[in-house]
């Protein structure tokens, strides 16, 4: 049974302040161990404070985005070591809101995931079909292509430091939640993937956690799936009784 992760994307929402307002709250609340490895991803700006004020606590950082390219003349971008002396272990690649409003190819996605493996980060890798290819019956070809692409080459070692979430585009801020039992089979449709690609033990020991729509009402039935190993929260991490509601779901 893997460790369930629970990761709070707040996307373009926070400033400073807010970002530290919604830290200290949140701390409050996870004063006792919990069953889950929390991670907070808020934006650029924000990470160096909220690496400091989450100095000694087991809640883990995570970047949003990262550059493919390494330091030096690249106007704009942030690197993954960059993202590691900010205080970052995580970092997302992949994410449905890139590849659409930044035009993020499949092929741009793994030289991603290759260029923050090797500067240390634990990718979590989206992956996810948009309402019209779940209609076309294309789902499962889509999420196959979008990992053998994305993780072409990838060793087992690389491997284990990799999450992959699966966020259906149609769920993410729609307040339309895949339904737990169409979570579970994604999910088992990935983790056969990792199977073929490397092997049966690399699959069970990856974490593939579910995004879009969770909210406190819907968590306890997505994270029951077997297959379901954590949530990828946007909306209900912006607030620090939604989000810890949803951490607790799992207790
Ligand atoms: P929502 O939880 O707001 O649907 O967003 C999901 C998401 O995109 C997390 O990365």
């Amino acid at each position: 049974m893997n460790k369930i992760l629970i990761a709070g994307n707040w996307k373009m929402n926070k400033t400073v302040p807010e970002s530290l307002e919604l830290i200290h709250a949140l701390k409050e609340k996870l004063r006792s161990p919990c069953a889950a490895e929390v991670v907070l991803i808020p934006p650029f700006t924000s990470l160096h404070s909220a690496a400091e004020d989450l100095r000694g606590s087991d809640i883990q950082l995570g970047a949003q985005n990262l550059s493919h390219l390494g330091s030096g003349a690249v106007t704009g971008e942030v690197s993954g070591t960059m993202l590691i002396s900010a205080g970052c272990k995580y970092v997302l690649v992949g994410h449905s809101e890139r590849r659409t409003l930044f035009h993020e190819s499949d092929a741009l996605i793994h030289q991603k995931l290759k260029t923050a493996l090797s500067e240390g980060l634990h990718p979590i890798f989206c992956v996810g079909e948009s309402g019209e290819e779940r209609d076309a019956g294309k789902t499962k070809d889509i999420i196959n292509n979008q990992l053998t692409v994305g993780l072409n080459g990838l060793t087992l070692m690389e491997m284990r430091k990799i999450t992959i979430a699966y966020e259906p585009v149609w769920a993410i801020g729609t307040g339309k939640n895949a339904k737990p039992e169409q979570a579970q089979e994604i999910h088992e449709v990935i983790r056969s993937r990792l199977a073929s690609l490397y092997d049966p033990e690399l699959a069970q020991g990856t974490r593939i956690i579910y995004g879009g729509s969770v909210n406190p009402e819907n968590s306890s039935s997505l994270l029951s799936q077997s297959d379901v190993d954590g949530a990828l929260v946007g909306g209900a991490s912006l607030d620090a009784d939604s989000f810890y509601a949803i951490i607790n779901a799992i207790k």
